[in-house]
């Protein structure tokens, strides 16, 4: 008989939930999406399904209905009445045998979870600490995957130096992006970030905060810098959705703008609010 072990639990192979057959667990094969609500409006719902949907032509996962996918991430967040949610939804190839070959049939798996967004007002208005870690994930950051054991290592090490975010640098000494966020640099009045051709993710506050800044007249230069010149920028900030856009104040050992939130930084935590209005 097929035996399988869930901690001390033996059990029948053939009488295991799904999940534990999930190829998301085993190979972190599938991607996900996570979006958020301000005030119970839900921001930007379509810029995420157009991302996920290239995801998952990415790892070519087919049979997915984007909007079934629509439909329930409305049905949840209307369900859970938080009026500033995150929402996560995760699509997997599916529940099989272990087999890194798929099996021709296999069924996508959806999970979807709605939670209060958490306050971040502190990071917002004091600023963050991040460090620098070796960008040693693979080569297309452009599909949003569960593969995420590089970024979450590299989060670990920035905890374990007390701070917030891990700053990636790739193979040619130029910072890519923060391991769950969009990584931006002031210089000499012009924000300075890496370009979508770099191996980052095509990340929707960055797009915001790129259009922000055009509002407000401000040049971007979509060219990566190196954690040199991320050094010495007169500010630097994150954008990520569940946060909008972090101050960072500290960067391995070097303080930025003061120690606290630079000019530039708090007129486009201004102007960006108001596409979320
Ligand atoms: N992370 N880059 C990476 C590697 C990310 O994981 C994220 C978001 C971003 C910012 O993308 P966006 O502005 O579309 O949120 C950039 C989410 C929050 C997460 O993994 O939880």
């Amino acid at each position: 008989m097929n035996i399988a072990m869930i901690d001390d639990n033996m059990l029948d192979a053939d009488r295991l939930d799904k999940s534990y057959l999930d190829r998301g667990l085993y190979f972190g094969d599938g991607v996900y999406e996570v979006l958020r609500s301000y005030n119970g409006k839900l921001f930007v719902l379509d810029e995420h399904l157009e991302r996920f949907k290239n995801s998952l032509a990415g790892i070519e996962i087919s049979g997915v209905d984007v909007n079934e996918i629509r439909g329930r991430v409305r049905k949840a967040f209307d369900a859970a009445k938080i009026p500033d949610a995150k929402i996560y939804f995760h699509v997997t190839r599916g529940s099989a045998l272990r087999e890194h070959n798929p099996q021709l049939n296999i069924k996508p798996n959806f999970f979807l979870t709605v939670s209060d967004v958490g306050d971040s007002s502190k990071s917002k208005t004091k600023g963050i600490s991040v460090s620098t870690y070796p960008d040693l994930r693979w080569k297309k950051c452009s599909i949003k995957s569960l593969n995420l054991l590089p970024n979450v290592l590299a989060k670990m090490d920035a905890a374990k130096k007390g701070c917030d975010e891990a700053i990636l640098v790739d193979e040619q000494g130029l910072i890519t992006e923060g391991s769950s966020s969009a990584f931006f640099a002031c210089i000499n009045g012009s924000i300075h970030t890496a370009p979508t051709t770099a191996n980052i993710l095509p990340s929707i506050t960055r797009k915001y905060i790129i259009k922000a800044a055009g509002l407000l007249g401000i040049p971007v230069a979509e060219k990566s810098i190196t954690p040199q010149q991320a050094k010495n920028a007169d500010e630097l900030f994150l954008g990520v959705t569940t946060k909008d856009i972090v101050p960072v104040v500290k960067f391995d050992d070097s303080i930025i703008s003061n120690a606290r939130p630079g000019p530039i930084t708090k007129k486009l935590i201004s102007e960006f609010i108001k596409f979320t209005q």
